[in-house]
């Protein structure tokens, strides 16, 4: 994959699966923003594939995100990839949901999404050509335990991308999701009730039909294949990396 001379904004780049994407997409030559509330992180991201200086914010803030796309025009004068990857996770069924982490889930993984979306599509319409990718997940296409504001958050995901991709696609706009399973990330192991054990990872991958958790880069991979010409002929997809989780 080559993205040589092209310019790939990614939130969520300090961390998990945005910062192996931010690393992959370096690796292919391409130009990367990183985008992140985690400001100390992202400047480590950013000093290690030698970025410039993170956007260091929040995307459930429209004027920040607005703000992110007309910095990197500013930077680069063009976007050619949004890789929406910054999410979070409230593990809790209905009755234990607060209001506050209710709206807190579906202002980052939901707004957030739309914010910079909307903001980037402005841009990639002016150019004729663009690709977003989101991260979605097997939880917004099939229902779980104990994670009911996060759920609804991913199946609204998917559908921001069905519909957005309908709409921009006389803009030269593909617009995808990847839907990971389990994956190997700090957020897989945040919230939980019981301690993080090597038993509790490996009762997680047992889960899994491949017996295993992800490796980020395996996402990220995915990832840079949706943003690449090479997926020329993909907008509104939903694609599991999943190992099978979703077959059953
Ligand atoms: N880990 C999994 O198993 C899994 C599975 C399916 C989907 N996902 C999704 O993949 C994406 C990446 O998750 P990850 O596992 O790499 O998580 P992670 O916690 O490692 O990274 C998430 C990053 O998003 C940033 N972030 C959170 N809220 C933000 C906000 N309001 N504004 C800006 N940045 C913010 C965090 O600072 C962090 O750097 C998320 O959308 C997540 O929902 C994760």
């Amino acid at each position: 994959m080559d993205f040589t001379g092209k310019v790939a904004v990614i939130t969520g780049a300090a961390s998990g699966m945005g910062a192996a994407t931010a690393r992959e997409f370096n690796a292919a030559g391409g130009e990367v923003v990183i985008v992140d509330r985690n400001g100390e992180l992202a400047a480590q991201v950013a000093a290690e594939i030698k970025a410039g200086p993170p956007l260091v914010g929040n995307v459930g803030d429209s004027a920040f995100c607005q703000k992110a796309v007309k910095t990197t025009l500013d930077r680069h004068g063009r976007l050619d990839v949004l890789v929406n990857a910054a999410g979070i996770i409230v593990r809790a069924d209905a009755l234990n949901t607060s209001d506050e982490q209710w709206q807190r889930v579906l202002n980052v993984n939901v707004s957030g999404v739309f914010y910079m979306s909307r903001a980037a599509v402005t841009v990639m319409k002016q150019q004729g050509q663009g690709a977003i990718v989101n991260f979605g997940s097997i939880w917004g296409e099939v229902g779980a335990t104990g994670v009911v504001a996060y759920c609804a958050s991913k199946g609204a995901v998917h559908q921001i991308t069905r519909a957005m991709a309908l709409d921009h696609v006389k803009d030269g706009i593909r617009i995808n999701a990847v839907c990971p399973g389990e994956v190997n990330t700090p957020m897989l192991q945040s919230e939980r009730s019981e301690p993080v054990t090597p038993e509790l990872l490996q009762r997680l991958a047992e889960t899994v039909p491949m017996g295993r958790l992800a490796e980020p880069v395996e996402i990220a991979r995915v990832v840079l294949f949706l943003a690449s010409d090479a997926a020329s002929y993909m907008t509104g997809a939903m694609v599991n990396v999943d190992a099978g989780f979703t077959a059953r």
